[in-house]
This record gives C-alpha cells, sequence and structure tokens, in this order.
C-alpha cells in the first residue's frame, strides 16, 4: 500500500526522502513522487515506476533543494498507475501539495461541487479531489492550513494518512489519520513523516504513532499537538523511544530480505517465546492471557480473523486449540467476516492476527467484534499497531521487522505466540499432567535448533527449484496440523514466481485436484511421520500411479516415502502439533529459489502490498 515520507528541518530534504521511500518500497506500489519546497517554489517530480525511476527523472528535471519535502510511493486505487495519478498532488493554485493513503470514498461528489465552483482536475484520483476541498475551505472559510484540512476532513468518508504543506507558510506541515498508519519522528529542530518508523530510525529513536481520527500541525521550532479530527480536543503526543535499529532493517549480506527474514526464524521463535516459556518451572507467562484468564476460559468458542498468511496461522491454531485445549474455534477471512452478519456474543473470544497490525479488513472486523460484545485478543508484529490498540489485550510475535512482501518469519512466530497461548489454556483446563505439559514445553523449547537444521537442506532444495522452476502450475498437499501448512506454501509460490499453486487437504485431493495430475505437474507432499502417516503414503501412491512428480517433505531417516517420491527434503522430528514450525521452512525456501530463477522481484511482487490498508 502507498507509503509516505516526509521531512521539515535543517538538513536536505531530498536524500531523507528518497532513502525513506526506498524503505517503504516493501509495502508494495506502483509509482512514486516527491515534492521539495526550496525557498522559493514548490518543486515536483512523480513517475510511474519504482523510486529508482523518480531519483532519475528527478535529477535531471527539477531542483533537488530543500528542507521541507514530501515523497510517496501509491499502490494505485482510483486511476491506473500513470505519471499523473502519481503522488503529490498540486491544489488548482498550486500553493498546496498532499500526498495520501487511503480511499476518499464520496469523492466523485465532492469532485462534482468543485467542477461546478471552477475546479479542475487533471488526474483521476480521490486525492487530488481532497486537496482541492482543502483548498477551497481555505478560500471560503479564510482559515489556515491546519484549520482547512480539518474542515475538509470532516466532509470526507473514507481512510486516509495525508501529509499536505502550503507554499504560503513553508514552516509547518499537517498531517491527518483514519485508518491509514502515520508516525511522527522527532528529531532536534526537525521532524520526520513516514508510513512507519523505518524512513527516519536512523535519525531518531523518538516517535509518535497518531491515532485514528488525530490531525498534527508540525511546525518547525514549536512542540507537537495533537488534535481530534471531529473537534477541538487537543492530545498530548505520547513520545515512544523506538527499540529498532537499523541493522534490522536492512539486508545484512542476503541478496533479499525474505531470504534474511526465513534465515532469522530460529531467533524469531526464541525472542517470541523468550521470557513467556519457562519449562523449568512448568510455566507459561503471557500478560496479557493473565490479566484476562477467565474470559478465554469461559469462553464458549474462540473465533479467529485474520487475512493471508496469517489467516494460516490461524487454521494452524484452530487444531491447536481443539487438539490441546479442547476449546471450539472457527477460523474466518476478516473480510467476510464484517460483511456476514456473524452470530457473537460476549461469551466469545476473538483473536485477531495480523502481522503488519494494519489491515483494513482485520481492523473492521475488531470493531464489529467489539461492537458485539466479545473480548478481542491482538496477536501482532508491529509494535503500537493500529490492531494492537484497538483489541482489549495482546501478544506480540517478536519477529522484529518484516520487509518481504512474502510472510515468512511473521507466520512461524504467529504460530508460536498460538501455540503458547493453547498450551496455557491446556494446562489451566487440566488438559495436561504436570509431566505432559513439562514435556511439550520442553520440546517448543527444541524447536528453533530443528528450524536451523531445517535451513541446511537450503543447497538441496535450490537443485529441486532449479527442477520445478518452469512449471505452470504446483500442488501443494498436507494433512492435519500439515494442511495449513500446504496453503501456506502454495500461496509463498504463487505470490512471488507468479506459478499458480493450490494447497489442499492430500485427502481432498481425489475430490478434484487429483484429474489435473499428470508427469507434468509437482505434487509438494508434508509426509512427516507423525501425523497420519499412512495415509499420506496411500496419497503419495495415488500421484505416483498418475505419473505425478513428487517433492516430499520427510521426517528424517524415513524410508518409506523416499522409496517412493522423486525428491525428498528431510527435517528433523518433532510432535505433530508442533510439526508446522518445521515444515514450512523447505518450503518457503523452495518459494524463494523458484522466484529468485525466474527473475521475479522476490521482495517487491507484482500487484502486492505487504500490508492492505484499503478493503
Ligand atoms: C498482505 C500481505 C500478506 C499478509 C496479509 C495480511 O496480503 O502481502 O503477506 O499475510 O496482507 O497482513 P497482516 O499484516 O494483517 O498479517
Amino acid at each position: 500500500m502507498c507509503g509516505i515520507v516526509g521531512y521539515i528541518g535543517y538538513r536536505d530534504a531530498y536524500p531523507i526522502i528518497v532513502k525513506g521511500l526506498q524503505r517503504l518500497e516493501y509495502r508494495g506500489y506502483d509509482s512514486a513522487g516527491i515534492a521539495l519546497y526550496d525557498g522559493t517554489d514548490i518543486n515536483l517530480s512523480k513517475t510511474k515506476g519504482k523510486v529508482e525511476d523518480l531519483r532519475n527523472k528527478s535529477k535531471s528535471t527539477i531542483s533537488l533543494e530543500g528542507n521541507l519535502g514530501i515523497g510517496h510511493t501509491r499502490w494505485a486505487t482510483h486511476g491506473v498507475p500513470n505519471d499523473v495519478n502519481s503522488h503529490p498532488h498540486y491544489s488548482n493554485s498550486g500553493d498546496l501539495v498532499i500526498i495520501h493513503n487511503g480511499i476518499i470514498e464520496n469523492y466523485e461528489s465532492i469532485k462534482k461541487a468543485l467542477t461546478e465552483r471552477g475546479y479542475t482536475f487533471t488526474s483521476d484520483t480521490d486525492t487530488e479531489v481532497l486537496v482541492n476541498l482543502i483548498e477551497e475551505v481555505q478560500k471560503t472559510e479564510d482559515v489556515m492550513l491546519g484549520q482547512a484540512v480539518q474542515i475538509a476532513l470532516n466532509q470526507v468518508v473514507g481512510a486516509y494518512a495525508i501529509a499536505v504543506f502550503d507554499i504560503k507558510k513553508p514552516d509547518e506541515i499537517v498531517v491527518a489519520k483514519l485508518g491509514s498508519p502515520l508516525a511522527i519522528g522527532i528529531g532536534e529542530n526537525e521532524f520526520f513523516i513516514a508510513s512507519d518508523a523505518s524512513p527516519f530510525i536512523e535519525f531518531t529513536n523518538n516517535a509518535v504513532y497518531l491515532k485514528d481520527e488525530e490531525m498534527a500541525i508540525i511546525r518547525l521550532g514549536k512542540e507537537i499537538k495533537l488534535r481530534k479530527i471531529q473537534n477541538d480536543a487537543v492530545a498530548y503526543p505520547n513520545i515512544l523511544e523506538l527499540q529498532m535499529n537499523l541493522e534490522e532493517i536492512e539486508k545484512g549480506g542476503y541478496d533479499h530480505f525474505m531470504l534474511k527474514e526465513i534465515y532469522e526464524q530460529p531467533r524469531a521463535i526464541l525472542d517470541t517465546y523468550r521470557g513467556r516459556l519457562l519449562a523449568d518451572q512448568g510455566l507459561i507467562k503471557m500478560a496479557g492471557v493473565d490479566q484476562n484468564l477467565e474470559k478465554f476460559l469461559n469462553a464458549n468458542r474462540i473465533i479467529i480473523v485474520a487475512c493471508g498468511t496469517s489467516w494460516h496461522a490461524g487454521l494452524v491454531a484452530e487444531y491447536i486449540f481443539e487438539d490441546l485445549a479442547r476449546i471450539p474455534v472457527e477460523v474466518e477471512y476478516a473480510s467476510e467476516f464484517r460483511y456476514r452478519n456473524p452470530v457473537i456474543t460476549d461469551k466469545d473470544v476473538i483473536i485477531a492476527i495480523s502481522q503488519s497490525g494494519e489491515t483494513a479488513d482485520t481492523l473492521a472486523a475488531i470493531k464489529l467484534a467489539k461492537e458485539k460484545g466479545a473480548f478481542v485478543f491482538g496477536v501482532c508484529n508491529v509494535v503500537g499497531s493500529s490492531i494492537a490498540r484497538e483489541t482489549d489485550a495482546g501478544a506480540y510475535t517478536h519477529a522484529g521487522p518484516e520487509i518481504g512482501v512474502a510472510s515468512t518469519k511473521a507466520f512461524t512466530t504467529q504460530i508460536t505466540v498460538l501455540t503458547l497461548l493453547a498450551l496455557k489454556l491446556a494446562k489451566e483446563k487440566g488438559e495436561f499432567s504436570e509431566s505432559q505439559f513439562h514435556e511439550v514445553l520442553t520440546e517448543l523449547e527444541t524447536i528453533p535448533s530443528k528450524v536451523k537444521k531445517a535451513l541446511e537442506s537450503n543447497a538441496l532444495i535450490e537443485i529441486i527449484a532449479d527442477v520445478y522452476k518452469d512449471s505452470p502450475n504446483c500442488l501443494y498437499l498436507g494433512r492435519g496440523y500439515n494442511f495449513p501448512v500446504a496453503l501456506e506454501g502454495a500461496l509463498k509460490l504463487k505470490e512471488i514466481s507468479y506459478i499458480h499453486a493450490e494447497g489442499y487437504p492430500a485427502a481432498e485431493m481425489k475430490h478434484g485436484p487429483i484429474a489435473l495430475i499428470d508427469e507434468q505437474m509437482p505434487v509438494v507432499v508434508i509426509a512427516t511421520k507423525k501425523g497420519h502417516y499412512e495415509k499420506i503414503v496411500s496419497n503419495i501412491q495415488e500421484i505416483k500411479s498418475r505419473k505425478g512428480k513428487i517433492i516430499a517433505i520427510v521426517t528424517e531417516g524415513d524410508e518409506q516415502v523416499t522409496q517412493l517420491a522423486d525428491h525428498v527434503v528431510e527435517i528433523p522430528e518433532t510432535s505433530e502439533s508442533l510439526s508446522p514450525l518445521v515444515t514450512t521452512i523447505p518450503l518457503q525456501l523452495l518459494s524463494y529459489h523458484i522466484a529468485v530463477m525466474r527473475n521475479c522481484n522476490v521482495d517487491q511482487p507484482r500487484n502486492l502490498a505487504k500490508s492492505v490498508t484499503v478493503e
């Protein structure tokens, strides 16, 4: 989704903004632009394409001077990706420039009214309508920019994070947020604006995250004050000291963020259970759960809402909660849940899973569940994100920043948190004896080293990738706990290599996908020892007799499947309930290598966004 960067201070704004936009590239975008104030004029450059294209274009077309500027990466919603529709957008007078992430839903009626008043529009965007609405308010109400933004935003319906400045008042930038993220970095006599902290983390650790319906007038030499958009209530900003460091958001010697993040998983999983899992004391400590234990224990059921990879983590959790804690679970796509008038009561516990904590559909599902009186628990990676704030309680995954659009370490750390939660509830409900509980906790502690071992198959997986890199289709099969892993494996492949891939429960194959199997069809089968092994062996026989190519993920020392499959990747043995944390690793590596061999943009796949802040 769109990325926003802005700067006002004493440094050259251009390099800060361009580098910042590059840091936000992971969000997914199709065009980029920048507007700089050089002390006299606003210089604006924008283009379809990458930030690198913007850099090349702006170098030869505009002055790069100035200590005030805003920049944008656009993920098209209204209007095709082209130079004209890219942001920033001028107002008709040329005095105001704006960047916007989100959607103004009632832009057509506003556009019509403005057109009747003589305004003209060069782009197809809702954003150009908004900047002209602000200008119109400025003129008719005779107010300063901040007030004009406030009045204008009270007339729009939709979601936004915006930054706008006025050439007549070049010591301030006005920002506002509803639904899309916006952070302000606070330095010494300088301010940074960005969709997340990564563009400014090398300059300051102090940041304010705007809440929904808040705006700020960021003025040089003044302290930041936050205002409510609907009324004039002033809020004092909560300045956070960020823990993120530069190293975490750079590639650290890896060719791609995705590969770096795949390799970070042993550490990320460990960081996620560190301090929570106390195997020697037979304890799991999770503050957000401990404080709300009764809610969980008295729940009629748990409803998990999420999107994309996080939804797959939710499916794994369904197996864990039902199998170990004996709590009924439903797993819902947030986008469906929010619109289908679900039956929710105050006896339901909702778990919202989201890496970014900003996914619009998940946020809307949370709001709906809260309105109906349910207790909502969040599992997020990004600290301070909207979902983390909206939920009644929660547990962070401690994966660190995930930059690759295809989610990897977020998935395994989400499963880790949900496993801890399920085990804790199982113990509280008396589903485990002390010794069984101790055994499973001890086993969970072995997972980082097993993931590390699984990563050692990288070279073998690269060879397998080379064999299948040109296949037009691929099928992924798994059973039980590993059915969601099959779904996630297929999603990873299609996201980054654009090969059509489907995940299926292995036993369902005979009800449809088996018709697709011939000697051209690679079938990835998760066939580990624990969990329906004999059944999976039969499924593999069915594929083999139709000449399908079998790539099997097996337990170390496996003989039966090894004899049948065309390729096997061995992973260390684990209990069935913890196996998704390990079986998913070879599937991540397989999709990574295939995408690299197909020359795909692994970290920024076409059309995808890292965090989907519009519905
Ligand atoms: C996008 C991303 C996916 C992610 C999904 C949900 O589609 O490309 O990788 O799984 O959103 O995002 P969330 O941040 O809520 O986990």
